[in-house]
């Protein structure tokens, strides 16, 4: 089967770059990314578009209007498409049965019904976004429940294993790809299909094609995998703050083991992202509902260490400030959950604000992207503060979002943001964050002036012959910024 025409259901993290990158490789296939939200597209045709990613504007830039196409046009896209990707978002259920693990299913069946209601001819339905064990049963469920005369679909299952802020790379050189489909003719006539296109540039070899559910369980897994990596490290980093060894050093040791290898062995005040809680807690739910609770068990785990770590580190950032963060201001450096993406979900960053402003501290804020997206309603440099507040007014983090806003500032610079504040809260790994002046900034502040390193990026050393108390994840506190403990809790500072 000749693949012409591509559309792709979800503008969002996933469908948006990787329809990007089909287009750039692919130029006699026309790609159409639709989305329910016109906002979303008008972002996408527009000069600002709606994610930060590095590398995503120019590829837009070369192939947009050519062979890649932004469009609320669903039925018309739907209905001309050889392959339709579903590449919508699929949060952790926040009501109802399995809440708070199961993964939501809504937008996928709403994408499914979709093309239910008005494809013709013969579609393959490629189930992109990150979804649980037999999800593509339930698409197939209701697209053959829904089936009109001359209409036959094909559903495969291709994780999408991109991550943010490296997603084009990722992309453009993916360490495999998987395809998971039916054991048939027609399905393998349709993963021969989908591998063509991927052919184009992804060696033959790093194409790899499994049954439907090993590839929806692989995606899970990998995630899994990956989180409890991060997990096994910042477990060790608490038994080096506790002991003297260095975390950095632990993981440099274990890492040149190639059985274990260096990747993912940064310890931080924990992992963020819309996938690796998610989709961990979709694992265990499985387990659970597969009657599997020792599985289910040794998975949670890696979350419950995840929790530990956020609350880990906020509770020293108010230990070492004399145990009462209480009208002091404090400043967060970085908001996203990991650099270079302006994306918050999950990010840390949440957690460490939400305990200081429980806590009754001023909370200043600066990002580099978060604050400084570009979007259609504003210029390039101008701050957009909407994220944070909404990040921070979510029931989850507040009862009373009136107040919680009137006690936190977005700030545009760095500087400005550290100024007057008691500490600085480094949440994300923003390489801007190693070029400032920490001389300048240990000026303006209060005295003393303690930083918190969440993601062991600055020099703690230097930090300390300015005269900054510091305290680096998974380093045992040096003299200076053991302080706290040997003059116990001080009088307001
Ligand atoms: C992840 C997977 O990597 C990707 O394959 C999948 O498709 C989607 O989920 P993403 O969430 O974009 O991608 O980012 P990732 O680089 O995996 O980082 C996730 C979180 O772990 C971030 O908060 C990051 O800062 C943190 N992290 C990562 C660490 O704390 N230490 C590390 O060593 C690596
Ligand atoms: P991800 O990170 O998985 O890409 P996002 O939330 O960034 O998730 O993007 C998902 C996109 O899917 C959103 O822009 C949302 O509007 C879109 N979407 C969800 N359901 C539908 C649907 N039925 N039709 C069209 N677009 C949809």
């Amino acid at each position: 089967m000749e693949v012409r025409k591509i559309c792709c259901i979800g503008a969002g993290y996933v469908g948006g770059p990787t329809c990007s990158v089909i287009a750039l490789k692919c130029p006699e296939i026309q790609v159409t990314v639709i989305d329910k939200s016109a906002v979303r597209i008008a972002q996408w045709n527009s000069d600002s578009l709606p994610i930060y990613e590095p590398g995503l504007d120019e590829v837009v830039r070369k192939c947009r209007g050519k062979n890649l196409f932004f469009s609320t046009d669903i039925e018309t896209n739907i209905k001309e498409a050889d392959i339709i990707f579903i590449c919508v978002n699929t949060p952790t259920k926040n009501f109802g049965n399995g809440k708070g693990r199961a993964a939501d299913l809504k937008y996928v069946e709403g994408a499914a019904r979709m093309i239910a209601d008005v494809a013709v001819g013969h579609k393959i339905v490629v189930e992109k976004s990150t979804v649980p064990v037999r999800a593509a049963e339930s698409i197939s469920n209701i697209l053959q429940a829904n089936l009109r005369e001359s209409v036959s679909y094909q559903i495969l299952s291709n994780p999408e294993f991109l991550s943010e802020g490296t997603a084009i790379e990722d992309l453009l050189k993916a360490d495999r790809v998987l395809i998971g489909g039916e054991d048939s003719p027609a399905g393998h006539a349709a993963i021969a299909a989908l591998s063509s296109v991927y052919m184009r540039w992804i060696p033959a070899e790093k194409i790899i094609t499994t049954n439907t559910w090993s590839s929806e369980l692989s995606k899970l897994a990998a995630n899994a995998f990956l989180a409890q990596r991060i997990s096994s490290i910042n477990s060790l980093s608490a038994v080096c703050e506790a002991t003297g060894a260095d975390v950095s050093e632990v993981a440099r040791a274990i890492g040149m083991d190639t059985r274990i290898g260096p990747k993912f062995l940064k310890a931080s005040v924990g992992f963020g992202g819309s996938c690796f809680q998610k989709d961990i807690l979709n694992l265990v739910y499985i387990c659970e509902c597969l009657n599997l609770p020792e599985v289910a068990a040794y998975w949670q785990q890696v979350i419950n260490i995840n929790e530990y770590q956020k609350s880990r580190f906020s509770a020293k950032i108010i230990e070492s400030l004399f145990n009462t963060v209480t009208d002091k201001r404090i400043c967060i450096l970085g908001f996203s959950f990991k650099k270079d993406t302006g994306d918050t979900r999950e990010s840390p960053a949440i957690h460490v604000a939400k305990t200081l402003l429980d806590e009754g501290a001023y909370v200043h804020i600066y990002d580099p992207k978060v604050t400084i997206i570009p979007s259609l309603y504003c210029t390039e440099f101008c701050v957009d503060e909407s994220q944070i507040r909404e990040d921070l007014s979510h029931p989850s983090v507040t009862d009373d979002p009136e107040s919680t806003n009137q006690v936190v500032s977005v700030f545009k610079d760095a500087y400005s943001a550290t100024e007057g504040t008691h500490a600085i809260v480094v949440c994300t790994e923003w390489d801007e964050f190693l070029t400032y002046d920490y001389a300048k900034i240990y000026k303006g502040m209060m005295k003393p002036a303690f930083v918190f390193d969440g993601r062991m990026i600055l020099d703690d050393v230097a930090l300390g012959k300015i005269g900054f108390h510091v305290h680096t994840i998974g380093k045992k506190i040096g003299r200076r910024a053991n302080f706290s403990r040997s003059w116990g809790t001080l009088p307001h500072v």
